[in-house]
């Protein structure tokens, strides 16, 4: 790990990323051993093995998978499950399966057409589903905390996209841990200091069977081509992932980023359908969508 200027054999290797992380729990006051955790697992190399690493460091800790119905290239959705349950039953877990067909009576990819959003990609809107449906279920299920797996390189490259933008109310939701609401559970992110490379060393050296493929429909998307700028930078000046992401979390604690703080959160009110908490005016835009969607069928 050059960043780190630290090389380890496997053996401690294995200890050195739980270690880790407790630390990161404990430095950004993630959640207590006395409490619920969710964590949403995707059948990839970061939500298994972050779900692996908080059952070893003794949290209560069931899984939640969201099954989407994306069935293009390997049936990515079918094999994600499979790998998700087998690790559930295997290390004796309790796992939620929520299937968004079932529960809006179609699946993402319908939905995507539908709806007209993303310009014929279904990214947007799997992301926009798939953080209402766990929030909503970690609330639903009485869990106070909602973990995922989010490594360093997908913060990073969240950063760099709304840095690039200045999308100031998302550079002001951006972090470690978004507090809960009334009616929505914490969100965390214990791997965020991690970089995809140590934690798909972590899942192989742990043994965890997890999906290789990436989503079909990742290919050519803006994240993919973020990471790939930030990996040129990487390359050139190790370490620079992590320090573009610390002294962002820096910069933002001590008050220097944004003056005009907490006003767009100061401005969400109760979506009237589904009870979240929502900037948008009437409806939260996941029901909006799911509403014009519907409408399309009948
Ligand atoms: P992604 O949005 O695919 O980059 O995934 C980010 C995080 O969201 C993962 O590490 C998981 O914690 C969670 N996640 C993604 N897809 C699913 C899914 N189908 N079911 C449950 N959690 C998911
Ligand atoms: Fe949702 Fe790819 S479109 S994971
Ligand atoms: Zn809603």
């Amino acid at each position: 790990m050059r960043q780190h200027k630290l090389a380890l054999c496997k053996e401690h290797y294995l200890e050195w990323i739980p270690e880790q992380t407790a630390r990161f729990i404990k430095k950004y006051e993630m959640f207590a051993h006395d409490e619920k955790i969710l964590v949403a697992v995707s059948g990839g190399k970061d939500s298994l093995s972050l779900w692996h690493i908080l059952i070893k460091l003794g949290y209560q800790a069931d899984g939640l998978y969201l099954g989407l119905g994306i069935d293009e290239g390997i049936n990515y959705s079918h094999e994600s499950q499979r790998l998700t349950e087998e690790f559930a039953a295997s290390h004796n877990l309790k796992l939620h399966i929520v299937d968004i067909e079932k529960e809006y009576g179609q699946p993402i990819p319908v939905i995507a057409e539908r709806s007209h959003r993303g310009h014929g990609k279904p990214c947007a809107v799997c992301g926009l589903a798939k953080r209402h449906e766990m929030n909503r279920i970690a609330r639903d299920l009485g869990y106070d905390v909602l973990a995922t797996g989010h490594n360093l390189d997908d913060e990073a490259a969240v950063l760099f996209g709304n840095t690039l933008n200045w999308s100031s109310e998302y550079l002001l939701r951006q972090g470690p841990v978004l507090p809960g609401t009334a009616g929505l559970a914490r969100k965390v992110k214990p791997l965020c200091r991690f970089y995809e490379r140590e934690m798909t060393a972590y899942a192989i050296m742990s043994g965890i069977e997890y999906i290789y493929e990436e989503c079909p429909f990742a290919d050519g998307s803006q994240s993919i081509f973020y990471k790939e700028s930030l990996n040129q930078l990487e390359t050139a000046r190790p370490g620079a992932k992590l320090i573009f992401y610390l002294n962002f979390l820096e910069a933002k604690k001590s008050g220097k980023l944004f003056l005009e703080k907490n006003v767009e959160l100061a401005n969400l009110h109760p979506c009237p359908r589904c009870g979240q908490p929502t900037s948008t005016p009437d409806q939260c835009s996941f029901c909006r969508m799911i509403e014009k969607t519907q409408s399309e069928t009948g």
